[in-house]
């Protein structure tokens, strides 16, 4: 296992993932109809694909395929966190927590903060992130109930 930064071409399989990580786990929390509007499985590759060149995520290597990825915006803000399937509760969130706070600490971020859903909330919790507040956006005309999670850093120590 090993996490890098995401790279030119790795974009289909990050598509994998995603598509994955809701339709294979956070379906157990969520209805089909939330699950397909949550992650259209006919998203235009092009759409996807600059929308994860936009976010250059960290990913996780696993025997030469990804197994799982997450991004770290300059505010502190986590906008996609997703673990495969085929990977369930085998550290590889973990291992991309991790490398997020690393990079937090080099960039001087003060707190983290992400849109955290209803399957991924024991997980942030587990990694020190409290609840902001509760919510339920609309996504292609659907409500998705999550919650605002943050977790201040304490620089310097
Ligand atoms: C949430 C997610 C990223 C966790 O990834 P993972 O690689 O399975 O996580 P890890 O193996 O590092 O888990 C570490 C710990 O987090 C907690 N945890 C992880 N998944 C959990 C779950 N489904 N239920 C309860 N606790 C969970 C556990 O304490 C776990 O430790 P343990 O397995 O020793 O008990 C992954 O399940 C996922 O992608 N889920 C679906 C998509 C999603 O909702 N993404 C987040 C959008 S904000």
């Amino acid at each position: 296992m090993k996490v890098r930064r995401f790279k030119v071409g790795d974009e289909a399989a990050l598509f994998k993932v995603f598509i994955s990580a809701i339709h294979d786990i956070a379906s157990r929390d969520y209805t089909l109809e939330q699950i397909a509007a949550w992650a259209p499985t006919d998203t235009a590759p092009e759409v996807w694909a600059g929308r994860m060149r936009g976010l250059r995520p960290f990913v996780v290597e696993v025997d030469g395929g990804i197994a799982g990825y997450a991004d770290l915006q300059p505010s502190g803000y986590i906008d996609h966190f997703f673990v495969s399937g085929a990977y369930p509760r085998q550290g590889i969130g973990t291992l991309l927590m991790h490398r997020i706070h690393d990079e937090a600490k080099l960039l001087g971020i003060g707190e983290l903060t992400a849109d955290v859903s209803k399957t991924a909330e024991p997980f942030f919790l587990r990694h020190g992130f409290e609840v902001v507040a509760r919510g339920g956006p609309i996504l292609r005309g659907v409500v998705l109930e999550n919650a605002l999670m943050r977790k201040g850093l304490l620089q310097g120590a």
